[in-house]
């Protein structure tokens, strides 16, 4: 029995294709290993969004490569962005490593792994102007799935590597991706979450519907809110979230769909990279600070308990003082829920990266934490708000800190702590009324 692990880094993206290459493995005879210590193929999935990530990725591999010399049957490979980044190379840079595997390619996984076990090394790097597979299988026995919708991204903001790793933004076909829900909701799933680097230009740049596809009930015409009311008319799916949005995506039909839609959840993470518009401009966002506002106010008006997160970057070139002040001031006008802010990190091949990296990384660090302190006040306060409130939870299972309580999610997507009630089993939607609140967590009762 060949027994294998998967180590993920990187976004909900890789986590999907994580998934997707363990199914394979599985449908291959093998077995997932209790521990990744115990397991004889080690699987690092990569990410090439930040240096650090990609320096973490190439330590664990130089570490899971050494454990060869004691058990040289063993299997260490390499898939996702930084495979694709850096293909042939990682081979002199990790010695003994068995395979890279670069984006869009995860159905290579499989073959790679068995040629290792015969013996053989295996290079394989994605076309990224073709036309690209999404990943298909699913791990059995889940309650909540990912969905890849939209596959690379067009939209080369100055920072981000993305495009070249990822590749042409391509869009799957609305009825391939109603057919992988349709299946999923037959196997017990009862929440989804729609991916794509830049969602809502699903169907844009490359058809999503064919002209014999059933009209939308709605009478939405924008592919991306016509497929989430698709995706909410399949029968046992209870929820449906979607990431990651982006200010030119928050058309009327998608608030519409919002305030009507009660399968959608109230959250959407919306990320907004800096608050000041000189900024925005050399990132190439396509928005202003003004523009990003409004798309905020336009949904918080229409839906007023929508919960709002978001992604900053703190130290972009030529970010200055006063830059980083309208970034802190936004931040509280648009009263985010949570935001992941990231110090700004240059990535070869990209615009900024031609640009003096002019930030010291002591600055970048201290508005960093000035941002998380604030985040901390500001989400710890919304929470508090939200005591006394009932709230709809998707009942996840015992939590990991006391087993006699459960987890769950709130549509907000807050993490809620409570009492399980008699017969509750994991997804399972029960309605609670939050009785306390700490920065993080909600409890119930
Ligand atoms: N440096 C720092 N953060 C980055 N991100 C993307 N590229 C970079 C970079 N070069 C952040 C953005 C994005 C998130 C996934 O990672 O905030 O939304
Ligand atoms: Fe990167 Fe911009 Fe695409 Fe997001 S939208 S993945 S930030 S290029």
């Amino acid at each position: 029995m060949t027994t294998f692990a998967i180590h993920t880094y990187g976004c909900q993206m890789n986590v999907r294709e994580s998934e997707a290459a363990a199914k394979a493995l599985l449908d291959a005879g093998l077995t997932p290993a209790a521990d990744e210590e115990g397991a004889d193929v080690v699987i690092v999935n990569t990410c090439s969004v930040r240096g650090k990530a990609e320096d973490k990725a190439l330590g664990k591999l130089g570490l899971l490569c050494a454990t060869k010399r004691e058990r040289p049957g063993r299997v260490v490979g390499v898939m996702g962005c930084m495979a694709q980044r850096l293909g042939e190379s990682l081979f002199r840079r990790v010695p003994r490593l068995d395979f890279a595997i670069g984006t869009r390619c995860a159905e290579r996984v499989a073959p790679a792994v068995e040629a290792a076990l015969a013996g053989r090394t295996t290079l394989a790097l994605s076309d990224l102007h073709a036309r690209p597979d999404a990943p298909s299988g699913h791990m059995p026995g889940g309650f909540s799935a990912f969905v890849t919708i939209l596959l690379g991204c067009n939209r080369r903001c100055a920072y981000c590597i993305v495009p070249d790793v990822r590749g042409d933004e391509w869009s799957r076909p609305a009825r391939e991706v109603l057919a992988e829900v349709r299946a999923l909701a037959e196997a017990g799933v009862r929440e989804v979450t729609l991916l794509g680097q830049s969602i809502m230009n699903y169907g844009l740049r490359t058809p999503a519907f064919d002209a014999d596809d059933p009209p939308s009930p709605g009478g939405y015409a924008k592919p991306f809110p016509r497929l989430l009311e698709a995706v909410a008319a399949i029968p046992g799916i209870a929820r449906i979230r979607f990431t990651s949005g982006h200010p030119s995506g928050v058309n009327d039909e998608l608030i519409r769909l919002f305030r009507t839609e009660p399968k959608l959840c109230r959250h959407l993470h919306l990320p907004v990279q800096s608050g000041s518009d000189a900024v925005l401009a050399r990132m190439r966002r396509g928005y202003t600070r003004e523009g990003y506002l409004d798309a905020v106010a336009r949904l918080r008006e229409a839906v007023p308990d929508l919960a709002l997160t978001t992604d900053v970057i703190v130290g972009f070139p030529g970010e200055t003082e006063e830059d980083f002040l309208l970034t802190r001031s936004l931040m509280e006008e648009a009263r985010f829920d949570n935001a992941f802010i990231f110090k700004y990190s240059p990535r070869p091949g990209t615009l900024s990266a031609t640009w003096e990296d002019d930030v010291p990384d002591a600055e970048k660090a201290r508005r960093n934490q000035i941002l998380l302190g604030d985040q901390d006040l500001r989400g710890a306060r919304l929470n508090q708000a939200l005591v006394g409130t009932r709230q709809q939870i998707l009942a996840e299972g015992p939590s990991l800190r006391n087993k006699s309580r459960w987890s769950g999610r709130t549509s907000g997507n807050k993490i809620v702590v409570f009492a399980p009630p008699p017969g509750v089993r994991p997804g399972d939607l029960v309605d609670l009324v939050i009785a306390r609140a700490a920065p993080q967590t909600l409890y119930a009762e």
